[in-house]
């Protein structure tokens, strides 16, 4: 097996980014009959490659299966954002081991940002060898050559070609009404934590009339929502020639085609700009819903991890955001315990987060990577220290989050139903405009229609409500 070589990254901007349509599936039928068990960690992007992966291998005729025990094929799409991921993906294999001593026909594979990272493809070719298939994030359209070639008992080879977009790619999408649209691959900030930019590559734009006429096909098929996916979703376009679109001049052609809500994450906050405000501003259906990553409050620890804002300029940017939008739901990311971050840069992102009265916050504690610039930073805060800071980060961001969500009892607000609510047999569940869940009463006759819901009861990550 050939390692993919994620060293390339700093070579990698002289790359030229290659537009390729994808092939159509050979081998249709190859499985036909067997069942697959797929499992995926992380964050949106790799919830949306698992539903192209979906469909490859059921374009294979495999079938899926709700576990593990007694399939064909195990397929794991790995994160690798923190050390927590690492630790799921070997949890898994341990059962997968299980399984392998059961049925020694079992293939399995493993795929997604893990699979992209040289020290983790190493380890696993040395330790794991009951692993038949490791692809990385760049190279899934390749998937079902790579399961034909082991059907063939002949070998597989794993390599990485960096910097392309492939186009014309088919999903099995989990929904019939919310859709996730990738725009954009890969990050070219280099934040100093993060392993992102070398698990996904180089930025590559698709080109506007893609994603268009894949939007206008979504609409005509009838879905409602679609949410334009990229890590660094807001710098779209700026690695295309000058005649392309911008990110907000694709948000308006995209509002044109009257899909009934746009969502997009995640944005970075240098790349927010004031035509990006002003669109958001001028369509109802590009919904009030911002997720803002901080990170930090302390200008001085935001300069240590590349983020390319202080402290002040995030707040104007907020300020900036709220006045042309007031309703507008903003959310963040936040990491405390940063390498050298002291009390008082965390009291800075304290006082951020009251300021900034987030809707919700995703809050983590710094996680060294590999191959990463922070994970050579000195750092001597004790763990429990960390551990400390988060749970008071916690405590303020919950407590905002039910201040924000009660002041929507006795509103009237629109909710997408998308699904059957956790909360009750007779209950059905969405969202609002603003990314709110919804457990709502008497809606069992309106999925995937936009109801309007009287909010009657609100807790910190959820509202309760009856339809009107
Ligand atoms: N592209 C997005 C973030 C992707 S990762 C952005 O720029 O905001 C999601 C979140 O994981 C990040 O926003 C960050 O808060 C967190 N994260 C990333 N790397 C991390 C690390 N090494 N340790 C702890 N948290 C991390
Ligand atoms: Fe990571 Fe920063 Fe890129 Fe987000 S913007 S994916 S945090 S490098
Ligand atoms: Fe994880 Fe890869 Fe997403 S590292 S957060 S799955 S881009």
């Amino acid at each position: 097996m050939k390692m993919p070589n994620l060293l390339d990254a700093k070579i990698r901007n002289e790359s030229v980014v290659e537009y390729i349509e994808a092939e159509p599936l050979k081998d249709r039928d190859l499985f036909k009959g067997k069942t697959y068990f797929l499992k995926t960690y992380g964050c949106q992007m790799n919830v949306h490659d698992s539903e192209l992966i979906r469909n490859l291998v059921e374009g294979l005729g495999f079938i899926e299966s709700e576990k593990m025990e007694g399939t064909d094929l195990v397929i794991l799409n790995t994160c690798a954002i923190r050390e927590n991921a690492h630790d799921k993906m070997y949890g898994f294999l341990g059962r997968c081991k299980h399984e392998k001593d059961k049925n020694r026909d079992l293939i399995i594979c493993i795929c997604g940002c893990m699979a992209q990272e040289p020290s983790v493809c190493e380890e696993i070719l040395e330790k794991y060898k009951y692993v038949d298939i490791v692809f990385g994030t760049h190279n899934i359209h390749e998937f079902p050559t790579m399961l034909a070639n082991r059907m063939n008992k002949t070998d597989f080879e794993v390599e990485s070609i960096e910097g392309n977009v492939y186009e014309n790619l088919e999903y099995k999408r989990d929904s019939k009404i919310e859709a996730w649209v990738n725009i954009m691959y890969g990050c070219d900030k280099f934040c100093t934590y993060c392993i992102v930019p070398y698990t996904r590559g180089k930025q590559r734009s698709r080109k506007s009339s893609k994603i268009l006429e894949e939007i206008a096909d979504l609409k005509a098929r009838g879905y409602k929502e679609v949410t334009l996916l990229g890590q660094n979703v807001n710098a779209y376009g700026k690695d295309l020639p000058e005649e392309e679109l911008s990110f907000p001049e694709l948000l308006l052609k995209v509002s044109d085609l009257g899909i009934d809500r746009i969502r997009f994450v995640t944005s970075h906050p240098w790349d927010f700009s004031d035509e990006l405000i002003a669109a958001i501003a001028s369509r109802e259906n590009i919904v009030p819903y911002i997720h803002l990553p901080l990170q930090s409050g302390s200008s001085r620890i935001l300069k240590l991890m590349g983020r390319r804002y202080t402290k002040e300029e995030y707040l104007e940017l907020y300020d900036k955001i709220k006045n042309r939008v007031p309703n507008a739901a903003i959310t963040t990311d936040i990491i405390v315990g940063f390498p050298g971050e002291t009390e008082e840069d965390f009291l800075d992102t304290l006082e951020v987060v009251e300021k900034c009265q987030y809707d919700s916050a995703f809050t983590f504690i710094f996680s060294p990577r590999v191959g990463t610039p922070a994970e050579k930073l000195p750092d001597d805060t004790p763990l429990k220290e960390k551990e400390e800071r988060l749970h008071r980060l916690n405590e303020v961001v919950n407590r905002l989050s039910l201040e924000k969500n009660s002041q929507y009892v006795g509103q009237v607000v629109k909710v997408l139903i998308n699904g059957k609510s956790e909360k009750g047999e007779n209950k059905m569940c969405g969202y609002t405009e603003t990314m709110k869940l919804v457990n709502v009463e008497g809606a069992t006759e309106h999925l995937g229609e936009i109801v309007d819901v009287l909010i009657t009861d609100a807790k910190s990550f959820s509202l309760n409500g009856e339809i009107q």
